[in-house]
């Protein structure tokens, strides 16, 4: 029986069901049909010989979108490139994974499109062997799963029991459920179990009158991710969001704010009370000095407004006596990693990301790409989803205030 915790972390994931040729592939239906009943967004990759098992319109009419076959089709290459995909999903679960398939993915052959995938994926491979208990037991696929195991993919099973080719013996694909449940698993990694994190996220909006206002072009799918993140990496989260179109993720409390200075007052009810502080929000620096009460009317040619600086909530929280351990962002359109480090330096942070402005990355995007500064180090993220790059920025940040706690014991001594 599925818990719910299971549904509500799979919900909203992109995953890759990748099936290979078995005659466990039948199975691959039902986890098709589940996984997009807990939410999540599933694309179905097949190679070959797993379309003798089971064909793939059955697997387009329930994941409800077109299947994935061929590296070399020029139409599916199109609509969503390989490596596209590959960037495209949180996870790739390939059940079942036959020993052949297996073989391939253990050598590094990307001859079909499973196998390409995996190769040029970065986010976590889970692979659940199906195959004849004997063909299991053999040293070659043992040697092959012991690779992989080295290599950080997750080996799901296989399962005991009576088999189709009338055996007996380990080789049997895991039940549709324990895979969603051990899916559900891999999105937990509990590196920040116990840790409050308060995060802001999205624009502030500014106002000129009752009609009018002052914003930026954020969306809040960045702080959205790495609010998801956190949580799934067992904190417990509260964002801070300014106005955006963005459902709140499982398990986070989200309080929502309109201008820098209701930003400012909320993250500064909870800062004393957390550990991490994440400010993805683009607060505006300046509001207009006065709000008009009516709509103002259009008169002279030209028009002044007098601007005034917001408080720096970033800067505010840092300089608290106590201060949790404190993460700014900078989006830049130049001198990206100069501005970013003295951004980190000026406000006092114990960590800054720096976030280049353009088509494919920062504001309103679905995709970005990260360059991680603290004082005395430095991780550059390649071009990904804003969802792996933020349970990427999640573990490093765990890494860093893990550091802190065990070398210094207090404050922020350690850099
Ligand atoms: O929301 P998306 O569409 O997904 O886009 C994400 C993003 C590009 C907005 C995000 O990744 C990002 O880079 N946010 C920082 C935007 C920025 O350039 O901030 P800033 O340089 O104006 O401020 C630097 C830091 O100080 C930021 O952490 C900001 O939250 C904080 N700040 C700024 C002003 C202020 N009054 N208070 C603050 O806390």
């Amino acid at each position: 029986m599925l818990q719910s915790g299971d549904m509500n972390t799979i919900y909203n994931k992109r995953i890759i069901v990748g099936i290979s040729g078995s005659i466990a592939a039948y199975k691959s239906a039902e986890l098709t049909r589940r996984l997009r009943d807990a939410g999540a967004d599933v694309r179905v990759v097949m190679t070959r010989s797993a379309t003798e098992f089971i064909t793939p319109l059955t697997l387009q009419a329930l994941s409800g979108k077109p299947v994935h076959t061929d590296l070399m089709d020029a139409d599916a290459e199109a609509a969503m490139g390989h490596i596209e995909l590959a960037r495209w999903a949180d996870l790739i679960l390939v059940a079942p994974a036959s020993a052949a398939f297996i073989a391939r993915l253990t050598s590094g052959d990307a001859s079909d499109l499973l196998s390409a995938l995996c190769l040029a994926c970065q986010a976590p491979i889970a692979i659940a062997p199906a195959m004849n208990q004997a063909m299991w037991s053999n040293a070659a696929t043992q040697a092959n799963i012991d690779t992989l195991k080295q290599r950080q993919l997750n080996i799901l099973g296989p399962a005991q029991g009576s088999q189709a080719c009338g055996e007996t013996g380990p080789g049997r694909m895991l039940e549709v459920e324990q895979l969603i449940t051990s899916c559900a698993e891999l999105f937990q990694s509990g590196v920040l179990a116990g840790r409050r994190v308060l995060i802001t996220a999205g624009p502030t909006r500014e106002p000129l009158d009752p009609v009018r206002y002052i914003s930026n072009r954020s969306s809040g799918k960045m702080g959205f991710a790495i609010a998801e993140a956190a949580a799934e990496a067992g904190a417990d989260v509260t964002l801070v969001a300014g106005p955006v179109l963005l459902n709140t993720p499982e398990r986070v409390t989200r309080v929502d704010v309109e201008t820098a200075s209701q930003m400012h007052q909320a993250v500064l009810e909870q800062a004393s009370a957390c550990d991490i502080f994440i400010a993805t929000a683009a607060v505006a620096d300046y509001r207009p000095g006065l709000q008009a009460v009516n709509k103002i009317k259009k008169q002279a040619e030209e028009m002044q407004l007098k601007l005034v600086k917001t408080q720096d909530i970033l800067a505010t929280v840092a300089a608290l006596e106590t201060p949790p351990f404190t993460v700014g962002f900078a989006a830049e359109t130049d001198r990206l990693l100069d501005y970013a480090r003295s951004k980190m330096e000026r406000k006092n942070l114990h960590m800054i990301v720096a976030n280049p402005v353009g088509p494919t990355q920062g504001f309103n995007q679905d995709t970005n790409e990260l360059d991680i500064l603290w004082p005395n180090g430095h991780i550059h993220l390649d071009l990904d989803s804003k969802k792996t790059l933020a349970r990427k920025l999640i573990t490093i940040i765990a890494e860093r205030t893990n550091a802190i706690d065990t070398t210094e014991n207090t404050g922020r001594k350690t850099r």
